[in-house]
């Protein structure tokens, strides 16, 4: 893009050459047919019909913003990540998205939100890649895909299907909690700017003295919680469906800038060790009262991006980017996703993905990756393309290792339900119990709506893990979805295994 006046005028081809004419194309004849000849054209045509990428599998719709987080708290203790360290102040570009519609679908559905931030630390980048609820559905990787197809198209009609969603869902106990978050008033924000968000998993920060203890990220909005009725979504959705973005846009224009506080949580690893459930279980939440939040920082987003496809659809997070003093934790869900955002990225925008400017390290990048489609860097140049080698290049960092984590058991494919400590409708119960009387009223309208068009068994299901969350909750959910009360306390004594087996036929 040129800055010269004289040359803003002059359109060129793709090697700089000047084109002399943009809107008629070469012919035999002023009536005659399109020749070769015309290279401009071919180029141009060329291009355009190459300017689409996969879109994110899922996840695919979002919108971005460029912003600083600021650490005003002191967890030193526990982190020597720099980026968490008292006054540092450090660079970010966060994306907002929902997670089940394309790139094409209206923002305010009733889904989860997306909400990945990019750090870039002087010590190389971290991504948190979460979304805007506290835990997840599922908890195993191999379920990961199957939560995409069943709440994508079904593959008959090409529609989107509430009784794949609903029989999915229900199949798995553990969506419990996630469910009856997504039915609640928190499953349409009224924006982006005014919801929390979560990094959901546990990590782990470890200090300067390489002691470890386990984490989990809040960001909590200054902007106070708004959210949407279906009404209202669909009033919306009818004329915008971009409403999200434009108002993530024009806030910030303004000067609007939205913040969040971030805070953590913290269990000691011998804490975690007497925990009364899996600390490392993401479909469950540690307690506040238990946990409190600990005050690091504000996150404000601060300046809207110059051009959408180069900085919001090219970027690329994954879990698998942490920066000294920041880890992993056992949480199995978690391990999947550490291969799983690196490989799609390199299949959506290729090897060197990294250095898309959006992704590019703030801080000097010295690896030994090498070639690749569109390496455009200059490659290294002559620097030495192996490790170890004599000349002094490049050698790890031992200085920088994870405190080692003692495992042990066997190698076994368990099922978290086997655990008698696993509880999958506890945390759905206690917020079935926090919530005002308006909210429980949403919370069974919202889900009769959206569950109306699924069979009748799939129904007794969801009823079930209700009345098994809290009986109150049962026994309205019963009545809005027009069941048998008795019916739902019969199979409501039965294990999971046999819920399944009471109800698998319509
Ligand atoms: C094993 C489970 C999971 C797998 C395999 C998985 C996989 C993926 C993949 C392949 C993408 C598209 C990446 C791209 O093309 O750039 C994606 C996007 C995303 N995922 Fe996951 N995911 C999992 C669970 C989760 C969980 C638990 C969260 C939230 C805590 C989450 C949050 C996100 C977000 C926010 C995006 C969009 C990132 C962006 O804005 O570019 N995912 N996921």
């Amino acid at each position: 893009m040129s800055e010269n006046k004289e040359n803003k005028r002059k359109l060129t081809n793709e090697v700089g050459a000047p084109v002399a004419d943009n809107e008629h194309s070469v012919t035999a004849g002023a009536r005659g047919p399109v020749v070769f000849n015309d290279v401009w054209l071919m180029e141009k045509i060329g291009h355009f019909n190459r300017e689409v990428i996969p879109e994110r599998r899922m996840h695919a719709k979002g919108w971005g913003a460029y912003g600083t987080l600021t650490i005003t708290g002191d967890i030193s203790k526990y982190t020597k990540a720099k980026v968490l360290q008292p006054g540092a102040v450090t660079e970010t570009f966060t994306r907002f998205s929902t997670v089940a519609g394309e790139r094409g679908a209206a923002d305010c559905e009733r889904d989860i939100r997306g909400v990945a931030t990019k750090f870039y630390t002087e010590e190389g980048n971290w991504d948190l890649v979460g979304n805007n609820t506290p835990t997840f559905f599922i908890r195993d990787v191999h379920d990961f895909s199957d939560l995409n197809r069943a709440v994508k198209r079904d593959p008959r009609t090409g529609r989107r299907s509430a009784q794949n969603n609903w029989d999915f869902w229900t199949l798995l106990p553990e969506t419990f909690h996630q469910r009856t978050i997504v039915m609640s008033d928190r499953g349409i924000p009224a924006s982006f700017r005014h919801m929390h968000f979560f990094g959901e998993h546990t990590f782990s920060l470890y200090n300067a003295n390489n002691e470890r203890v386990w984490t989990k990220f809040h960001f909590k909005t200054q902007q106070g919680i708004k959210n949407l009725t279906n009404e209202e979504a669909v009033a919306i959705n009818g004329q915008d469906r971009e409403f999200h973005g434009k108002d993530l846009f024009e806030a910030i224009e303004k000067g609007n800038f939205p913040k969040w506080t971030m805070y953590v949580q913290i269990m000691t690893e011998e804490q975690a060790n007497n925990h009364e459930e899996n600390p490392f279980d993401i479909t469950k939440i540690w307690r506040h009262k238990d946990f409190p939040l600990i005050e690091v920082g504000v996150l404000e987003l601060n300046r809207n991006p110059e051009n959408y496809y180069a900085e919001v659809e090219q970027s690329a997070f994954t879990p698998a980017h942490v920066v000294p003093g920041i880890g992993f934790s056992p949480d199995k869900f978690l391990q999947g996703r550490l291969f799983a955002y690196g490989d799609a990225q390199r299949y959506r925008l290729g090897v060197n993905f990294n250095h898309i400017p959006v992704n590019r390290a703030k801080v000097e990048v010295n690896e030994y990756h090498r070639d690749g489609a569109m390496r455009t860097d200059g490659n290294y140049g002559r620097t030495t393309a192996y490790t170890p080698n004599s000349e002094g290049y490049w050698s790890a960092q031992p200085e920088v290792a994870e405190p080692p984590l003692p495992l042990n058991g066997v190698m076994w494919r368990f099922d978290p339900k086997d655990d008698p400590t696993d509880d999958n409708f506890r945390a759905g119960g206690n917020l079935w119990r926090l919530l005002a009387e308006d909210k429980k009223q949403l919370l069974i309208d919202n889900t009769a709506t959206d569950i109306a068009p699924v069979t009748e068994n799939v129904k007794y299901r969801h009823a079930v893990h209700c009345q098994k969350a809290d009986p109150e909750y049962g026994k309205r959910m019963t009545k809005a979805l027009d069941l048998d009360y008795d019916k739902v306390l019969e199979l409501a004594k039965l294990d999971n295994n046999a819920l399944i087996q009471a109800t698998i036929e319509a």
